[in-house]
This record gives structure tokens, sequence and C-alpha cells, in this order.
């Protein structure tokens, strides 16, 4: 299979020096894009900004805002079979970038914020046979608010996880399908959880038939 699979948060400016960010590492997204690769699939890894090196072996795409990740992957989309969206993409950003960098002596800047586009809910709309799976990272009413990002997004697959799993080397994570399938996964490292992820990927594809 051909597999995109996006890493990372994304950074959305406010001058030339600061941003809106997340705390999101990376982590998951690069074990996901090495994993596709150990299993033989040809895979296009997006990446937003972090210290953490890229796996080696995916066609790497670098990015830095919302706006650019939804460049790239809508770029990839047409030549995919599957999609893995663990990026924790901005849901705002500046409504506006100042030039230069704002100075504290003009007191409190005005923050006015205006939603990103949702790249994932935008490639479901122009789904043909792709294979898509988000990721919900839920703080409260975790499989209600997950189900609903499946339903919602038109996913096949929503991978539930929680502000605990950002950094960490592993966490409780639950796959939730449709028809009120799931899989609970207890303190599972991200590497494993990356080729299961990709392996139901696979099967996923095989039953829908897409
Ligand atoms: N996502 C996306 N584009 C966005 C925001 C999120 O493609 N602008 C994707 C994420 O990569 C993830 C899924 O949508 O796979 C769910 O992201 P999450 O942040 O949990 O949910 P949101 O839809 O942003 O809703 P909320 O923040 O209100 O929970």
């Amino acid at each position: 299979m051909r597999i995109l699979v996006t890493a990372g948060p994304t950074h959305e400016p406010l001058d030339d020096v600061r941003f809106l960010a997340n705390a999101s590492s990376g982590r998951l997204g690069f074990a996901v894009a090495a994993a596709a690769m150990a299993l033989g699939h040809r895979t296009v890894l997006v990446c937003g900004p972090t210290p953490l090196p890229p796996p080696f072996g995916p066609e790497t795409v670098r990015v830095e805002t919302a706006a650019s990740m939804r460049e790239a992957c809508l770029a990839a989309f047409p030549a995919v079979d599957a999609v893995i969206m663990t990026a924790a993409v901005a849901d705002w950003r500046p409504a506006q970038r100042h030039q230069g960098k704002l100075k504290k002596d003009a007191g409190p800047p005005d923050l006015p914020l205006v939603r990103t586009a949702d790249i994932l809910s935008e490639l479901s709309s122009r789904r043909e046979h792709q294979i898509l799976v988000g990721f919900a990272l839920e703080a409260a009413d975790g499989e209600v608010n997950a189900r609903q990002k499946l339903t919602g997004k038109g996913l096949d697959l929503v991978v539930l996880d929680s502000p605990a799993a950002i950094g960490a080397e592993r966490s409780d994570f639950v796959l939730l399908g449709p028809g009120g399938w799931r899989n609970h996964y207890r303190s599972i490292s991200k590497e494993i959880l990356a080729h299961r992820l990709v392996s139901f990927v696979a099967n996923a594809r095989l039953l829908t038939g897409r």
C-alpha cells in the first residue's frame, strides 16, 4: 500500500518569532511511519516542527503551519491508499501575522483567532478509495467524543488517546471502528501500537475492498 502519515504539532505564527503550538512530540507519528515502512508500504510522512529525528526511509515533507500541512496532504492524497493522521493540527491560528517582532512596550496584543481547516474532514470529502484513520485526543468522555469524530469526519478507524500519551513512551489506547467495534490496549508502547495500527489498516482495506 501507499500510506500517508502525518505527525507532530503545527506552529501558527503570531509574529516573526512567536507562535501558537501544542505539546505534541511527533513520536507516535514517527513510529507509525517507521512501522509502515517496516511492513513494506510506500510511505509519505508529513511532519510539523519537532526536535525528534524523523525515521529513515519515508519520503518526508516538513511543514510549519496547519495551512502548509493541508497543502502537503492534499498534494499527496490522490496517490495514496490510506491516511493515518496522527498530527496534532492546531484548530486556531492568529488572525494576523505581524511583521517583525511585537514589542512589549506596545502593551498586550489583541489576539483574535480564526479556525484552521479541518484537514481530515477535507480529505474525507475528497476520498475515492482511501482508508482514513484519525486520532482523538480526549481529556474527558473519550469514547463518546472519539465515536463522534469517527462518524462526523467519515473515518474507518479512530485511535483514542489521552493527554497522558503526549511525549510518553507507552500509554493506553482504544481503537474504535464502525458498528461498535473496539480494541483496548493498556500501557502499550507507541512502537507496538504503530505496528498493530498499520496491520489493521492493511486488513481494513481487504475487508472494505477500498
Ligand atoms: N485534525 C485535522 N485538522 C484539524 C484538526 C484535527 O485533520 N484542523 C485531525 C487530527 O489529526 C486527528 C483528528 O482530526 O486525527 C482529531 O483531532 P482532535 O484534535 O482530537 O479533534 P478536533 O477535530 O480538533 O476536535 P477537538 O479539538 O474539539 O476535540
